[in-house]
């Protein structure tokens, strides 16, 4: 029997002696993308061996051993991440990397290592952990792009902008009820994310490769170091469970339509056919061949990112359709969609309140707007409503007005009282106030509505909102940053950019 094991070999050859076909290791390796997987595959190590030791399957000095090794590797991949991965080009996966470089390290205890574990519930821990920190990344960033929607909106409670229906304009409403209403959808998604967060509390970590293990393991003590709740429960549903990437491309798609949507509006408002708003230099580019440009690229690539992002949801649904269980090679595409989607929606959430404070507001063209048009329509037939008219009739009536002054180029604050007659005796001299476009913004009262009051109570109540999920965040992220006896969680200090 040979016990001399060559670590140049793959740590799974064993069984056959013969070389793997060139063209299999470059089709079935992932280092070249989960290699950032790196600070979680040795928190989930170091866990690991401290439980073996504590369930004495491994040698207290072993695991000390261990540990060591793992600290270095931490401060060789630190140091240069870039080299360290380079240097290991031919490599298969994160975990096979970091095995072998133990074993180069500290030798014969690393092989001890992997006792009681398996690949695939290894990669399911560091993808679990990596999303957890990701998740609270996303819910700090779309805090931030909240809070400049109250500010934007406390500034502009009182501007007035045409509000539309099928894009065409159909109530005036205050621009902080605009704001405010994007608000509302980001709140969503802090919502989406942090629920969502509440299922990445279980730990699949000591399921083995399917069946769980004949080892005396305590998978409550490696779920604890790690920071989760519980272990999972089910150890075939634990090595092939990717909901939780699912649920995530879903929340990360969701914001990125969210961002999409805003940015299609600002496209809008920057055209010099609306011409809403000004677009600042520091956010804008020129044209290489029209001087008169100025071009609204950023809203623009957020809108174009959705199409990756929602592609992204699209690839993980269908990689995991029709996978019987427990593990299989499927599942390493899981990962490369999730790292795209991270890094685009991530940009996007960082650009856009920048690129929103940045914009200069038309006041001169919005207030004109307001004045030439018919978006007081409403309210001159809920005007003859309030004097006891049935809706429909004073729809009619107001019907009738519109066309009249469309007919003649006039609006409905260019009549008067002798006009209003003509089409409705019960108009009378408090028409002129009623259909006045300011009116029409403060009186819309109802909760929910947009008028400024209204508008100010939800902005004191959202920055409430803002301070309980700041400090709630802030408690999430002391317990992720924590270290604990075991030091493990003090990896995400040691390294907190990957
Ligand atoms: N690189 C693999 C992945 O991402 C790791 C798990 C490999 N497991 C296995 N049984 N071959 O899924």
């Amino acid at each position: 029997m040979n016990n001399n094991i060559d670590n140049k070999a793959k740590l799974w050859a064993g069984l056959s002696k013969e070389e793997t076909n060139k063209l299999l290791d470059k089709f079935n390796s992932s280092f070249d993308f989960d290699f950032r997987l790196w600070p979680f595959d040795l928190q989930g190590s170091a866990a690991h061996v401290q439980m073996l030791a504590q369930c004495q399957i491994i040698k207290e000095e072993d695991k000390d051993r261990i540990l060591e090794g793992l600290i270095n590797i931490e401060k060789e991949i630190s140091a240069d991440p870039s080299l360290w991965k380079a240097e290991r080009q031919d490599e298969e996966d994160i975990h096979m990397a970091i095995e072998r470089r133990l074993t180069d390290l500290i030798g014969e205890p690393a092989r001890k290592l992997h006792t009681a574990r398996s690949r695939n519930d290894q990669v399911a821990t560091d993808f679990k952990l990596w999303i957890k920190k990701v998740n609270l990344e996303f819910c700090e960033l779309i805090i931030d792009l909240k809070q400049i929607f109250l500010k934007l909106a406390q500034r502009d409670l009182n501007q007035i902008i045409p509000g539309y229906t099928h894009l065409q304009q159909a109530q005036p409403i205050s621009l902080g009820h605009y704001w405010m209403a994007h608000y509302e959808r980001f709140n969503r998604d802090y919502e989406r994310f942090s629920e969502f967060r509440q299922r990445l509390n279980y730990c699949p970590l000591g399921a083995g490769a399917l069946a769980g293990t004949t080892y005396p393991i305590d998978r409550l003590l490696t779920a604890k170091l790690l920071g989760f709740t519980a272990p999972t429960n089910n150890s075939l549903d634990s090595v092939s469970d990717r909901d939780f990437v699912a649920e995530h491309q879903f929340a990360a798609s969701l914001n990125i339509i969210h961002l999409s949507q805003l940015s299609e509006e600002l496209i809008l408002w920057a055209s010099e056919e609306f011409k809403f708003i000004k677009l600042h230099p520091a956010f804008a580019t020129g044209s290489s061949m029209m001087p008169q440009k100025r071009n609204p690229d950023i809203p623009e690539l957020i809108r174009g990112k959705a199409g990756r992002i929602i592609g992204n949801l699209q690839n993980i649904l269908v990689v995991l359709k029709g996978l019987p269980l427990a593990y299989n090679k499927d599942l390493q595409e899981d990962k490369e969609a999730l790292f795209d989607t991270y890094e685009n929606l991530k940009i996007c959430l960082q650009i856009m309140p920048k690129f929103l404070e940045s914009l200069e507001i038309n006041t001169e063209k919005l207030n004109e707007i307001s004045r030439k048009s018919f978006m007081n329509a409403t309210d001159a037939a809920d005007y003859l409503v309030k004097k006891g008219i049935s809706f429909r009739e004073a729809y009619y009536a107001v019907g009738q007005i519109v066309a009249y002054c469309l007919e003649n180029k006039k609006y409905l604050t260019d009549l008067n009282l002798t006009h209003w007659k003509q089409f409705h005796e019960s108009f009378d001299s408090d028409i002129e106030e009623a259909i006045k476009i300011e009116t029409c913004v403060h009186k819309r009262e109802s909760f929910g509505g947009t008028s400024p009051t209204r508008v100010r109570e939800q902005i004191s109540k959202c920055w409430e909102q803002i301070n309980q999920q700041t400090n709630a965040l802030k408690t999430e992220r002391n317990k992720l940053n924590e270290s604990d006896d075991s030091g493990c969680r003090s990896w995400f200090k040691i390294s907190p950019n990957y």
